[in-house]
């Protein structure tokens, strides 16, 4: 799912959008590229990013020795989950994109960004699709999300209702915060597969940080060229698997298809405020943005 799409399907690929990954083909400087980007994350997300992350990192050996073998990965990760992950040329039209969530593939990147483009993307490549996305489906309930969260997309095409369902994606597993005993902590994959966002999203004082509200997110609207001004907390991954299975988005759609959306920066008077932000980072223009989603 994503912001800019493409709409014909490549030559080489298969109807399903799926691609060979092209092992054998990535040069040296795209592994090391691989290498480079990993490292600089290895060094700053203990401590900021969740332990299921982490221990995802671990679990799934993605190493910093170049890019992943999707073949040696995905004997892993269906071993741990039973997901997959499947490469595509890029970003894939919404419906084809859910279909394998909904049989828990995830559709990962081919391509890595270039050796002078370490902090900019213009679309999400394989270390934002692998690193960033792929150690949380080792965990088993945030697998039972992604899957249930392709089935809930499937069904919200079919209601004209993806753009609130798309907040949803946005501000969860792109974007997430998760309160621990340890302080907060990140599993959002835009977070995490960005050097200057995992530590913005934690440490700066210009973001509202607010308790996760499932209606109140799937009215928030969010931006993709830079830095988030929220970033919504949830008190447990379970929690979230919960409260999105456990409830019917049909009514909820309906009754949010009549109420005004909410601006970026907006505390609402049932908000759960962490930290009110100053908003003084994006008030003073801000920059590119440094990863992708
Ligand atoms: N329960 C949602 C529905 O009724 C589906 C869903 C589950 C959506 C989990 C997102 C995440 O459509
Ligand atoms: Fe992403």
């Amino acid at each position: 799912m994503g912001v800019v799409e493409r709409t014909v399907l490549p030559k080489a690929a298969s109807p399903d959008w799926t691609i060979p990954q092209g092992f054998d083909l990535y040069s040296e400087a795209e592994h090391q590229t691989w290498t480079t980007l990993y490292e600089r994350q290895a060094e700053i997300l203990p401590g900021r990013a969740c332990e299921a992350f982490l221990h995802g990192l671990e679990a799934l050996d993605l190493h910093g020795h170049g890019i992943p073998d999707f073949q040696q990965l995905n004997e892993k990760l269906l071993e741990l989950t039973g997901w997959g992950v499947v490469a595509v040329p890029g970003l894939v039209p919404d419906a084809v994109f859910f279909e394998h969530l909904a049989n828990r593939r995830f559709p990962a990147a081919n391509f890595i960004r270039g050796a002078g483009e370490l902090d900019y993307l213009q679309e999400p490549d394989i270390f934002h699709d692998v690193f960033g996305h792929v150690p949380m489906l080792t965990d088993p309930v945030f697998a039972d999300y992604m899957q249930a969260y392709g089935k809930g997309g499937l069904r919200a095409l079919s209601l004209g209702s993806l753009a609130n369902l798309a907040r949803l994606y946005w501000y969860t597993v792109e974007f997430g915060l998760l309160e621990t005993s340890e302080g907060l902590r990140i599993y959002g994959a835009g977070i995490v597969s960005s050097r200057t966002e995992s530590i913005f999203a934690l440490a700066s004082d210009s973001p509202n940080r607010l308790g996760f509200d499932l209606e109140r997110v799937m009215r928030t609207l969010y931006r993709i060229d830079d830095f988030q001004q929220v970033y919504f907390i949830i008190s447990a991954l379970q929690h979230l698997l919960d409260v999105t299975t456990g409830t019917d988005f049909g009514p909820l759609y309906h009754k949010i298809s009549h109420m005004p959306d909410i601006p970026i920066a907006a505390i609402e008077p049932g908000d759960k405020v962490f930290t009110r932000g100053t908003q003084d980072y994006a008030r003073s223009g801000g920059r590119v943005r440094q990863g992708a989603a």
